[in-house]
Formats: C-alpha cells, sequence, structure tokens
C-alpha cells in the first residue's frame, strides 16, 4: 500500500466479519483520522469464494488460501472473525508467527487457549486486541484493563449474553415462547451458529473466564465455573418470580470472598428497579465494584454485527496507532507463571434462594417443607400458594413458591433432594438465586 494504509486481512465474512467490512469501508475518513492513516481491507478469508455476499462484503476480496492471505505483504494486522477454536486458534498461531498483530472478537478462543496465545504474542513481540471478545460494544475490556486499573476489583456482576437476555425478555414481556424467541435472535444475529453455547451459559462462562482474568488476575478455566443456562427455566417461574417483584435474568458473577474468588453462571432473579433489571433485550451491562471507584455500572448492545465491529474496529484502531501494543504489554494477562486458580467451592455460595415445589394441595404439605428447611437452619421469607380452583380435584398438584432468607447453597441442594422425595411432591424443584 504506497499511500502508508494500514492492510488488515478479515478472517471471516460472517455476521461480525461483515460488520467490520461494512464499517471499514462505510467510514474511511473517520477511521483514518482516528488512526493516523488509511486502514484497507486486503482480502478475507472465506468457506466458499463463490457464494453471493450482501452490501459491503461484496466489494471485499475474498480468498479460501488462509496462508496466502495472512503472509501477504500488505497485511500488518490480522482480524480473526471465526469464532469457535478451530481453526481460529492455529490461524491467529501462524498470524502471530508471521509477524502480524491480531485482534479477536473471539470469547471462547481466548478462554480455552488465553495461555498459548498470549505467550506466543509475546514472545513474538506482537500485539492481541480483544476488545469485542466480551459484551459486544461495550468497552468493557477497556474499563477493567485501564481505567479501573487503580482498584483491587471487588466484584463483577454481568449480563453478558444478549441471545439469553433477548429471550427472558421476550418471554416476560410479550409473552413470545421459548423456541419462538430462540428463532427470532438466531435471525437477529444474536446468537453462536450453535446457539447451545448461549442457552446453556457456556458463552457467558466464556466471557467470565476473560472477565475474571481482566479484574482479578485468576487464570480460570472455562469448564470449572458452575453454570446453569436459562434452558432450565420454565415460563411459569418468570411469573412468578414477577409476581414477587423480580425479573430473571443470566447473570454471570466473580466475587472476591476469603474462600477464594466465588464464580457462577446462573439465571438469577434480580429486584425491579435495579440497574441490571432494567437491561432488556440484546443489552449487557456489566456492574463492577472497585475498593476506589465503588460501583460502576457499563452498559450497551451485546450482540449483533454492528456493535461488535464498533470494538473490533476500535481495537484496529488501537493496533494501528501502536497503543494496543503497550497496553498488551502493561497488562501481562494469560502468563504461562500465572497461578491457575479454582473458584471457591459454589457449594459455600450464600444467597437468597427462590424455589417452585410442585405438590399435593393437602393438609400439613407444607409444614413437611417447612420442616426439611427449618432442620438446616434455611429460613423462610415468604411462600406463594395459588388456590387450585373449586373445580379442581382433591389432592391435584399445584405451584408452591418459597422465597428464603440467606443460606448457604449446599444446605439448600440437601433440602431439595430430602423434599423432593416427599410423597406429596412432585420432583424436580426449581430452585433460583436471588439477587438483592
Ligand atoms: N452469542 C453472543 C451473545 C454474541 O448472544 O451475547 C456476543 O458475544
Amino acid at each position: 500500500m504506497n499511500d502508508g494504509a494500514a492492510g488488515v486481512a478479515l478472517l471471516g465474512l460472517g455476521t461480525i466479519g461483515t460488520g467490520v467490512a461494512r464499517l471499514l469501508t462505510a467510514e474511511p475518513a473517520r477511521i483514518a483520522r482516528r488512526a493516523g492513516r488509511p486502514v484497507r481491507i486486503v482480502g478475507a478469508l472465506v468457506r466458499d469464494a463463490g457464494r453471493p455476499r450482501g452490501p459491503f462484503a461484496q466489494d471485499v476480496a475474498v480468498t479460501t488460501d488462509a496462508r496466502r492471505l495472512i503472509e501477504d505483504e500488505r497485511v500488518s494486522l490480522v482480524v480473526e472473525a471465526l469464532g469457535g477454536t478451530e481453526p481460529a486458534r492455529t490461524l491467529v498461531l501462524e498470524a502471530l508467527a508471521a509477524g502480524k498483530d491480531v485482534v479477536t472478537a473471539n470469547k471462547a478462543l481466548l478462554a480455552e487457549h488465553g495461555v498459548e496465545i498470549f505467550g506466543e504474542a509475546r514472545r513474538l513481540g506482537r500485539a492481541l486486541a480483544f476488545e469485542g471478545s466480551v459484551a459486544g460494544g461495550v468497552p468493557i475490556v477497556q474499563a477493567l484493563g485501564v481505567g479501573l486499573a487503580a482498584n483491587e476489583i471487588l466484584s463483577i456482576s454481568a449480563i453478558v449474553n444478549g441471545t439469553c437476555n433477548f429471550i427472558l425478555t421476550s418471554m416476560t414481556r410479550d409473552g413470545v415462547g421459548y423456541a419462538d424467541a430462540l428463532a427470532e435472535a438466531q435471525r437477529l444475529g444474536y446468537a453462536e451458529p450453535d446457539p447451545t453455547f448461549d442457552v446453556d451459559g457456556t458463552d457467558a462462562a466464556h466471557k467470565l473466564a476473560i472477565l475474571a482474568q481482566l479484574g482479578f488476575g485468576a487464570n480460570v478455566a472455562t469448564s470449572s465455573i458452575p453454570r446453569t443456562g436459562i434452558d432450565r427455566v420454565p415460563a411459569a417461574d418468570l411469573r412468578y418470580a414477577g409476581e414477587l417483584g423480580y425479573v430473571v435474568k443470566l447473570l454471570a458473577q466473580a466475587k472476591r470472598t476469603e474462600a477464594g474468588l466465588e464464580l457462577q453462571v446462573a439465571p438469577r432473579l434480580v429486584r425491579h428497579g435495579t440497574p441490571l433489571a432494567d437491561v432488556s433485550g440484546p443489552y449487557n451491562a456489566i456492574r463492577v465494584v472497585g475498593d476506589v471507584v465503588g460501583d460502576t455500572l457499563f452498559y450497551g448492545r451485546g450482540a449483533g454485527a454492528m456493535p461488535t465491529a464498533s470494538a473490533v474496529v476500535g481495537d484496529i484502531i488501537d493496533v494501528v496507532l501502536g497503543r494496543a501494543a503497550i497496553t498488551f504489554r502493561a497488562l501481562g494477562l494469560w502468563r504461562e507463571d500465572g497461578v491457575r486458580s479454582m473458584p471457591a467451592p459454589p457449594a459455600a455460595i450464600k444467597s437468597r434462594y427462590y424455589v417452585r415445589f410442585t405438590i399435593a394441595d393437602r393438609p400439613g404439605v407444607i409444614g413437611a417443607i417447612a420442616q426439611a428447611l427449618g432442620a438446616r437452619r434455611i429460613s423462610i421469607a415468604s411462600v406463594i400458594q395459588h388456590d387450585p380452583g373449586d373445580d379442581a380435584p382433591p389432592g391435584s398438584p399445584v405451584p408452591l413458591v418459597i422465597m428464603t432468607h440467606a443460606a448457604v447453597q449446599a444446605d439448600v441442594a440437601a433440602a431439595l433432594d430430602e423434599i423432593d422425595r416427599l410423597d406429596v411432591v412432585h420432583p424436580p424443584s426449581i430452585c433460583l438465586g436471588v439477587e438483592d
């Protein structure tokens, strides 16, 4: 490029790659002004070069030859927008070995292979930027890595999966069924290629592993993060939570405690009127508490082509300016000699709980349940039982919803196990933590 432009190789022209191509080709003057020189796409790696492409992507030269593109001497920067761990891992390592800086929004790649990839980038003196990997367009990586660098982070509580938040909002607010809401999230480009990763909490766990690295320097294997997805939450519980003044959100949480770093991904009840309760649709929010700053909240669109392109192109500008290299070196993330952290045992986590039992509507049932809870020092804060109606036969099943005071997770699990075995209870009971 004889005008001094920075050349970009785009690996992938899916949702994110197309968004990046669109932004770079629609706003070249703005990007050049911010980056100090023009930024141009040299080519894009695709699986099928003959496939017709939409606006913006159709002007990009495509190839199926990854090595040739990465090694093209006009390319100084490789943007990995493939998603998943392979071939993304191999190609990122090849890009680093070829002397190229890398920008990625791939949370699975960093969460699973952070030590190897960051280690290689450091060894080879390259920069790696990854703002788009957590919460799409919300600049939480910069915030934790740079803006809050003077703090000891005490806790992070985050809505980081746009698909789940979109589904829960559609079900709660608009009465849409789970399958229809998921299909719409897929159509809008929020979901992963395999949406199981969204709804079973894996995507949020990948992002939490990255947040734990940034916020706490903890090198945590995603597989060690306890997680429950929203695919286990029946619509009825969204309604009962609403009656109690709460909304259900998939929360990814990290908290510094005396027992170690508590980490979990789970659907939890969040009280109406609190900031996280108001985060709707594909929006994400991350509440970070630091010892100096106190409470902070970062909010914005967490999924979709253009919010993620905002983060990726921000990283491209940072790399071209040379700022990303300084931040990358200073942060020293995923060090090979770093401590491999195990999360504190989830059984010790203390919280209030929402529990729904399906019980036979007979005398003494509530007493038996209260006794099993009381025997483990679990105190009941409130109870709702709906009248089954005059037409229901005696003893027919009814829902019983209980809110507990703060209790230890292991005690609650043991009590529920005992209660689910009573012959007047139809298992399984549903249990969700409560955020106060
Ligand atoms: N599938 C992800 C989500 C995309 O729904 O949040 C952004 O990482």
